[in-house]
């Protein structure tokens, strides 16, 4: 069977489903009190809504499919970007229920893979560590994965404790780019120096190379562009520097 990893903005897709609805049922409700008197304009009316809520619905399934397919090419995207020799500490910021935290663990043979998350439901759907502890575990790797509460904002680790550090899909949800600088300063100085750091997000990976830089990252190439849930994003990685 495969993974459940979630469900990305399980609210989002509700409201795009409600709003379908409503317009659905107001276009044939507006046909049907009309349809004696002024046939023709009820039926155009009707169309032009069921034609609204027919956009609202694709949206809707788009984004899930991004969410259940488009992120597993992703996933695999960012694990290519990393070489790994399989003894590596391994943090994933924003793990949410592990999709690039297993994948990540699937490479080990002695390193181990932690993942934090703060558990935002409005994010992800059936988002809780206990959640990503059974996948790491229906997956194989609950002995190289470790699951932790934390905020990417103020890690608890201390310096240079990671040779790889990962994050996908999680600094846009953080409420402002001073936020975002601090994440991305957190992940630097958790990863030890000949680290290497992989980051992929919507909306605002372009500002996050320069970012990376200045925090001490060489290497930083963020070439890698592709398109989320309709919304463009890109990866950043890059090797901390080591003197
Ligand atoms: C869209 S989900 C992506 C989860 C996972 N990385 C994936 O790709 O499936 C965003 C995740 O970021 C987490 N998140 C949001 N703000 C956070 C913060 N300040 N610190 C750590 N995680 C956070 C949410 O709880 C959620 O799990």
């Amino acid at each position: 069977m495969a993974i459940d990893y979630g469900i990305d903005a399980p609210q989002t897709l509700s409201n795009l489903y409600w709003r379908a609805g409503t317009f659905a049922a107001f276009g044939i409700g507006i046909y049907l009190m009309n349809r004696r008197d002024l046939p023709g304009p009820a039926m155009t009316l009707m169309l032009v809504l069921l034609l609204i809520a027919a956009g609202f619905v694709a949206v809707a399934l788009y984004m899930r499919r991004s969410s259940q397919s488009g992120k597993l090419a992703l996933r695999d995207a960012i694990i290519n970007k990393i070489q790994w020799t399989g003894d590596e500490k391994v943090l994933d910021v924003g793990c949410g229920r592990g999709l690039l935290l297993i994948a990540a663990a699937k490479q080990l043979k002695k390193g181990r893979a932690t993942g934090i998350d703060i558990w935002d439901a409005g994010s992800l759907s059936a988002n809780s560590q206990a959640n990503t502890i059974a996948n790491a575990k229906a997956e194989g790797v609950a002995d190289r994965v470790k699951v932790e509460t934390g905020d990417a904002r103020n890690l608890t680790y201390g310096d240079n404790s990671f040779d790889v550090v990962l994050s996908c899909t999680t600094l846009h949800e953080l409420p402002d780019a001073e936020s975002r600088q601090l994440a991305l300063e957190e992940m630097v100085r958790v990863t030890r120096p000949g680290g290497q750091i992989a980051i992929f997000d919507v909306m605002h990976g372009g500002e996050y190379a320069a970012i990376l830089r200045k925090a001490g990252v060489d290497q930083v190439d963020d070439s890698y562009k592709t398109w989320l849930w309709l919304v463009p994003g890109r990866l950043v990685v890059g090797q901390k520097r080591t003197a």
